[in-house]
């Protein structure tokens, strides 16, 4: 009798789980969807055809517009590739277009010109007011490119080369003329395929997506000095429909960021960034986060998943930061299967960031922060387990941590403050505001895929989603 009861207790259990948490699981399945993978172009020119000198000496800035130039003919017959054979490429900023694939093969290497001349100037981005790093415009990225769509950047094992320590040393010693620029950047693109590249020594910012839907980050490696300045692996911004699989990221700050804009000039341009996967990411940064959120997020941050994911030899695994001022939302945040070692603190919320794009911010605009789980954590050698800081008078709330087994050396592994959430299987024991049990009874205030299937299934997105 006693025996046939407690059998009964585990079935309740089971099947309380299959309602409530037991679907966290089943998304792995499908990530990047491959849209333009292996798209065909029908017309092919080489950059040599176009006068280029792959000497490493030239400058071949006006190859690669001209170029590109003719190439446009091609945009409403089925678009084009420009090949970049073997040798080493000098070259200015230049813009890409529709409908182009930019191939470079074995032993091609892209080099970004080391004369700032070099780099235009373009505008501020509308949803930052300014420069990111000084008022006024900013130096337009190496490879860019704006209202576009199926573009991709790809090859076989070719590199782009930022050449970006004569930045790295004007941010130094303070002789920045304007905000240093990124090595790729779209705006306002849709249909964007990054892959089987190795990008180096970005001035700023490696990859950055800003306005833009259906962007495919495959296979790429981004390696920057671990002390160089803000070389941001991939940073999605404003941009929805995002996928980052199988990528290797060591640079000198965070290696996957995503934004959505700054303060007021964020809040009121409005555009979050949403639907973004990362799976199969493996790097390190010493002073900053494997993945973070924020700090710029004034347009709303949601629907992130990440799993699968390897982080050593850190500083930060998974970071959210943001301010009073800032405005906007962090929500529904679910990060999966992380393995650390050696990490100083694994993961780190800061609710006071400051950080402004000047005195107009309203320090009433405070950041919504909710429905983050992170769950199926090991970590080995980890200094501390969680600095998780929210806002006083805007605690972040549902955060959930389940099945999170650390090996950390601090006295202190947690330290709490204005945050709310429960807790499951976490080593060490979780700090207090996160004590609460997850099951049964929380089950629902924590996001995880049953929440978002259905709110993917209420958008009608035709399809799971990870299918654009
Ligand atoms: C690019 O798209 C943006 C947003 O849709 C639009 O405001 C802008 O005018 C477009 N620019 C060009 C050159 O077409
Ligand atoms: C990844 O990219 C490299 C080129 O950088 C290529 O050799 C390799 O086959 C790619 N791997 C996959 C799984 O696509
Ligand atoms: C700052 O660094 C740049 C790049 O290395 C160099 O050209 C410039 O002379 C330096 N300026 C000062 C004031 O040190
Ligand atoms: C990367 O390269 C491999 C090997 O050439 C190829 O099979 C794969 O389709 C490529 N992947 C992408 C996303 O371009
Ligand atoms: C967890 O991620 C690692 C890669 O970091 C992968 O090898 C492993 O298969 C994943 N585990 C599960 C259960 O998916
Ligand atoms: C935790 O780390 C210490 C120090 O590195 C090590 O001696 C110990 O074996 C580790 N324990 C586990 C469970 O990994
Ligand atoms: C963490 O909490 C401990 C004990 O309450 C305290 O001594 C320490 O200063 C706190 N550390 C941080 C970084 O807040």
């Amino acid at each position: 009798m006693r025996r046939l009861s407690s059998v009964t207790v585990v079935d309740v259990f089971l099947v309380i789980a299959l309602l409530c948490c037991s679907s966290w699981k089943v998304w792995s399945i499908t990530l990047c969807k491959e849209t333009n993978l292996e798209k065909v172009r029908p017309h092919s020119v080489s950059i040599t055809e176009f006068g280029a000198v792959g000497d490493g000496i030239t400058l071949n800035t006006k190859a690669f517009q001209n170029a590109i130039f003719y190439l446009n003919s091609f945009s409403d017959k089925g678009g084009a590739k420009l090949f970049v054979p073997a040798g080493r490429w000098l070259t200015g900023s230049f813009d890409l277009i529709s409908h182009l694939t930019l191939w470079l093969d074995k032993d091609a290497i892209i080099l970004g010109s080391t004369n700032s001349e070099d780099w235009p100037i373009v505008d501020p981005l509308p949803s930052y007011g300014r420069g990111r790093e000084l008022p006024g415009a900013r130096h337009r990225s190496l490879i860019y490119g704006s209202n576009l769509t199926d573009v991709i950047i790809t090859g076989n094992e070719g590199i782009i080369d930022g050449q970006g320590s004569i930045w790295w040393s004007k941010f130094r010693n303070k002789t920045l003329d304007y905000t240093r620029p990124h090595l790729v950047e779209l705006m306002n693109s849709a249909g964007i395929l990054i892959s089987n590249l190795t990008f180096l020594n970005s001035p700023f910012w490696t990859i950055h997506p800003v306005y833009c839907s259906q962007v495919t980050v495959q296979n790429v490696t981004i390696l920057a000095p671990l002390d160089s300045p803000n070389t941001d692996g991939i940073d999605p911004d404003s941009s929805d429909d995002v996928c980052i699989e199988d990528c290797y990221i060591s640079t000198g700050d965070d290696l996957i960021a995503i934004k959505s804009g700054w303060d007021e000039y964020g809040i009121a341009f409005g555009r979050p960034s949403t639907n973004i996967i990362i799976h199969r990411l493996v790097g390190k940064t010493q002073v900053s986060a494997g993945i973070a959120i924020g700090s710029e997020m004034s347009g709303g941050v949601s629907n992130i998943h990440a799993q699968d994911i390897l982080f050593y030899d850190s500083y930060t695994a998974i970071r959210i930061k943001t301010s009073p001022g800032r405005g906007g939302y962090v929500r529904n945040i679910y990060v999966s299967n992380m393995t650390l070692t050696n990490v100083d603190i694994a993961i780190r919320f800061t609710g006071l960031y400051g950080d402004h794009p000047d005195d107009g911010y309203d320090q009433n605009a405070l950041p919504v922060i909710e429905k983050i789980t992170i769950e199926d954590v090991k970590g080995d050698n980890i200094k501390k387990a969680g600095l998780i800081e929210g806002i006083e008078g805007d605690n972040f709330v549902d955060i959930c941590l389940s099945n999170i087994i650390l090996n950390v050396s601090s006295n202190y592994p947690w330290n709490c403050s204005n945050v709310r959430g429960y807790s499951d299987t976490v080593s060490p024991e979780a700090c207090e505001p996160l004590k609460e049990r997850i099951f049964p009874d929380h089950c629902s205030d924590c996001y995880h895929l049953s929440n978002h299937q259905q709110s993917s299934n209420d958008k009608k997105r035709g399809g799971s989603f990870t299918s654009w």
